[in-house]
């Protein structure tokens, strides 16, 4: 017998990945909100970039995840405006959970000190820079080493935006119109 839309859930693969991602993605925007100023400490900038790249590697997991397992369809009951704003949002949210840190690694790997501070994952898994600035001068290199700061900042507060829109969302279905909308992020049958 087919299962009623009400019942329906993510996999346990994809919850598993939604909720690394979003701690991930949390903490990073929390830490560079309290934490970054312009003496910020090595150490709390080296785990920032860990996490980062960490996160990357989850979110290629989590779109090759989706692209076989697409999940369930979206909760019966919504408006038609409701349910376009959450497909929509879900895209970008998924489109800005990968530009946000590869522009992050991409600023690192222009950083003209990178050749003097090794990247070492956690303090234990030695990481590589992307090889597309080594061939520049220090000049070159801070042009883009700016830049794609200015890319990594801008789509990291629009992501924050948007992930308070999606938890918003998620809130109001739950809270306000009573919907399971937890569960279906959450494991179980
Ligand atoms: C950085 C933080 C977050 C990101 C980037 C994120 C991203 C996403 C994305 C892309 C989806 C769509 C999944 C798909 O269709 O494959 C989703 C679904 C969902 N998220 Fe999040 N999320 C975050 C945090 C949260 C938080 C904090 C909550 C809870 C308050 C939450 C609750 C949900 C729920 C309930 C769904 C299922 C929506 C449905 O019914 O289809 N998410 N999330
Ligand atoms: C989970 C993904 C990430 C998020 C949400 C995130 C978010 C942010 C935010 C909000 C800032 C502060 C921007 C500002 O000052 O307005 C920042 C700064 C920075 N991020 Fe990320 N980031 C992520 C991944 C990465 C990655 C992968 C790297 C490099 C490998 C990186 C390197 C940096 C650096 C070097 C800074 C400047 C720190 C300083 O000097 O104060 N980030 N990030």
């Amino acid at each position: 017998m087919p299962q009623s839309p009400l019942a329906q859930r993510y996999t346990a693969v994809a919850v598993a990945l939604h909720w690394l991602v979003a701690v991930g993605i949390i903490y990073n925007l929390f830490e560079a909100l309290v934490v970054f100023d312009d003496n910020t400490p090595r150490p709390a900038i080296d785990l920032h970039k860990s996490i980062g790249i960490t996160v990357i590697g989850l979110v290629v997991l989590r779109i090759l995840w989706k692209i076989g397992h697409p999940g369930p369809k979206p909760l019966p009951g919504l408006k038609v405006w409701e349910r376009k704003l959450s497909v929509s949002a879900h895209h970008l949210l998924y489109l800005l959970m990968a530009i946000v840190p590869l522009a992050g690694w991409l600023h690192d790997s222009a950083w003209k000190g990178a050749p003097t501070h090794p990247l070492v994952l956690f303090g234990v898994i030695p990481w590589f820079r992307m090889p597309l600035f080594g061939g520049l001068n220090d000049a070159g290199k801070d042009w883009w080493h700016e830049k794609l700061f200015a890319v990594h900042q801008y789509s990291s507060w629009l992501l924050a935006g948007l992930v308070a829109l999606h938890i918003a969302g998620a809130l109001k279905h739950q809270l306000l119109d009573h919907q399971p909308q937890f569960r279906r992020m959450w494991f179980g049958k």
